[in-house]
């Protein structure tokens, strides 16, 4: 009987014993999961708040983004109202310019030097594009024609770089293209079209000269380059400049010959690279340059296309400042004048060698409003067209004449 009890006592014992223990661990845990709730409890507060928080948030940009789009909007507004002003004020201004502009001033020749006579012939005759070009060279010849007008512009196309010179040969449809500043080669095409497909200026044939152009102020007449050097070589002096007449179907230099000047500045005021300008047709070869450092005109000599003989030089008395580019046409230079940053080019002084043209017809010539400076403009005498490279692009402008009025 006794150690029945005993063993009851000490179960009693041991289950008592169980029981504190389960006891304490169910108060432990509860005391966890209030615990464990009350933190849940925090964060469900938390994450209630941060809601709201980005609700009122997301409500702020809301707002804030429709305030910039109402800004954006009238912005632009502004924006095309300013626009619009400008364009009036420039289309004021360009038909203030029409109405209030000086005349281009024309100057005349003195007339130093006995002068061809001058056949007038009525029958002009078709003047059809036919490659029938000793007749075309006779009307250039005869040439009593001054530019009235700028009829159309053709932009071509874009190759090379902002500056360069690009010209046809009026004796066969040859187009040559000397890109840049200064080099040692021209690239020659077919065609204006050939010129035009190819896809740019190495698409042509390469011809390499024995020495570098300097300037695009070159002239391609009757299957010859006429171009200005610098330097040269051999007896010339470093900086010497001048004229080489390098023949393009044989490959070689026929002549060279020094420029009539003293000093080295450069012939137009806004395009120090061009430091003398040729032009070619078939009364000669034309050169326009600064005859001294400290001469504010332009200069013009008449060479001889194949000996380069200098037969007449002359004092055009149109200044060199703001001067852009020149172009001879039947015995008249024009000059085409710029301002520094870039504006409308325009003719602004004419000097006829003949002295046909008279200050009451020298047209003001106004160029196409254009966002680039011409770097170079060749007249081609049988097309009546320029060819002009303005800011990398090739243009050609063709022109209409009229009558020199003292004829
Ligand atoms: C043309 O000349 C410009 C510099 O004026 C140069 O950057 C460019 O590479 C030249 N293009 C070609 C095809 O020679």
């Amino acid at each position: 009987m006794k150690p029945v009890f005993v063993l009851l006592v000490s179960a009693a014992w041991t289950l008592t014993g169980a029981q504190h223990y389960y006891q304490g661990l169910m108060d432990y845990l509860d005391n966890r999961l209030l615990a464990i709730e009350d933190r849940m409890h925090l964060w469900h507060d938390q994450s209630h708040r941060y809601h709201t928080e980005l609700l009122d948030f997301k409500k702020l940009t809301d707002e804030a983004v429709v305030g910039l789009r109402n800004q954006h909007s009238a912005m632009s507004k502004d924006l095309e109202d300013a626009a619009l002003r400008v364009d009036r004020v420039e289309h004021n201004v360009d038909y203030a310019e029409t109405q209030t502009s000086p005349r281009a001033c024309a100057n005349q020749a003195d007339r130093v030097v006995e002068q061809g006579p001058w056949r007038l012939e009525e029958s002009r005759g078709e003047e059809e594009e036919g490659d029938d070009w000793v007749e075309l060279h006779s009307q250039v010849s005869d040439c009593v024609e001054i530019i009235s007008g700028i009829r159309s512009v053709k932009i071509l196309k874009r190759v090379g770089g902002p500056r360069g010179m690009w010209t046809r040969d009026p004796k066969s449809s040859k187009v040559y293209v000397l890109n840049g500043t200064s080099g040692g080669d021209v690239f020659q095409f077919d065609s204006v079209r050939d010129f035009s497909r190819s896809p740019g200026v190495a698409g042509g044939r390469q011809i390499r000269l024995p020495s570098d152009w300097r300037g695009p102020g070159g002239a391609v007449y009757d299957g010859h380059l006429y171009y200005v050097q610098q330097g040269g070589g051999g007896a010339a002096a470093a900086d010497d400049v001048q004229v080489v007449r390098y023949d393009l179907r044989g490959g070689s230099v026929t002549d060279v010959a020094m420029l009539p000047a003293e000093g080295r500045a450069a012939v137009y005021g806004l395009n120090p690279e061009t430091v003398a300008d040729l032009a070619a047709d078939g009364e000669g070869l034309w050169l326009l340059y600064a005859a001294g450092d400290g001469e504010p005109h332009i200069h013009l000599a008449r060479m001889d296309l194949a000996s380069l003989d200098i037969e007449q030089t002359w004092d055009t008395r149109c200044p060199r400042e703001n001067a852009e580019a020149a172009f001879v046409a039947c015995g008249t230079v024009y000059v085409v004048y710029n301002t520094r940053l870039a504006s409308r080019s325009r003719v602004q002084c004419l000097f006829d060698v003949n002295d046909l043209v008279g200050s009451e017809e020298a047209p003001l010539i106004y160029f196409p409003r254009r966002y680039g400076a011409h770097a170079s403009l060749k007249y081609n005498p049988e097309e009546e067209q320029l060819y002009a490279w303005d800011d990398g692009y090739q243009i050609i402008y063709r022109l209409n004449m009229k009558r020199k009025l003292r004829v």
